[in-house]
């Protein structure tokens, strides 16, 4: 089977298109990862795309009136390069609903929470605080509301004792690095199906393979 063309969107450090770039030079990765296109022109992820031989583009916001202008731009882009997939990846622009209709079931997101919690910004401040013992990260299909959509992937992470904001947020971006690339193995291998608000999974290996959560010892 050809393999799904994928386009990372990112705005700045770019970890989780590394990851997904990592992952996609296995032979056997379903999807790869054509494009790299930021809405800013500093990002430090565009160098690591362009030493990987990936196509970087940049569409940056402030050279457009409106935001529908800057996406028309951006699809105009993504349609003559063949792109079947988006992956946003720490992408920080809101899409209208006209751009995620348009590509609809076609863009990922991952977000730094077990979604639906803590959508928005400073989550991880806000998980310490509301006192939760457990958050995560999601990886979802993009819907007009932001940070919703069917959730294709997530990995839970213990809230500890004596975290930080910053300490927690490094150890879920462990667990981002994995289930981004998790999540587009099963959705380019098309062992994916959306039923309204819930995907299921359909691999034949691995029921459980859209799960990571911390594992306790079996009695
Ligand atoms: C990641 O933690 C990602 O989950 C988050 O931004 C970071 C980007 O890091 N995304 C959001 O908060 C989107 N709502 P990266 O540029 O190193 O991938």
């Amino acid at each position: 089977m050809a393999k799904l063309k994928v386009a990372v969107f990112i705005s700045s450090r770019g970890s989780n298109m590394q990851s997904l770039v990592r992952a996609s030079h296995d032979a056997d990765f379903p999807a790869e990862i054509v494009s790299v296109l930021s809405n800013n022109p500093e990002a430090a992820g565009l160098k690591f795309a362009a030493e990987n031989g990936i196509a970087t583009h940049v569409i940056d916001h402030r050279d457009f009136e409106t935001r529908a202008d800057f996406e028309a731009e951006i699809t105009r882009y993504l349609e003559s390069a063949g792109i079947e997939l988006i992956c946003l990846a720490g992408f920080m622009r809101l899409l209208t609903a006209d751009f995620v209709n348009h590509w609809r079931d076609r863009i990922l997101n991952i977000h730094p929470s077990l979604l639906p919690a803590f959508k928005g910004l400073h989550v991880h401040e806000r998980a310490i605080e509301s006192g939760a013992r457990f958050t995560g990260c999601t990886v979802h299909y993009v819907r007009p509301e932001m940070d919703d959509g069917p959730i294709i992937a997530q990995a839970v992470v213990p809230i500890l004792q004596e975290d930080t904001a910053d300490a927690l947020a490094a150890r879920i971006l462990e667990q981002e690095h994995l289930i981004y690339p998790l999540a587009l193995k099963l959705v380019a291998a098309r062992q994916v199906k959306i039923h309204g608000n819930r995907v299921l999974i359909e691999n034949p290996d691995e029921p459980r393979a859209a799960m990571i959560y911390p594992h306790t010892e079996e009695a």
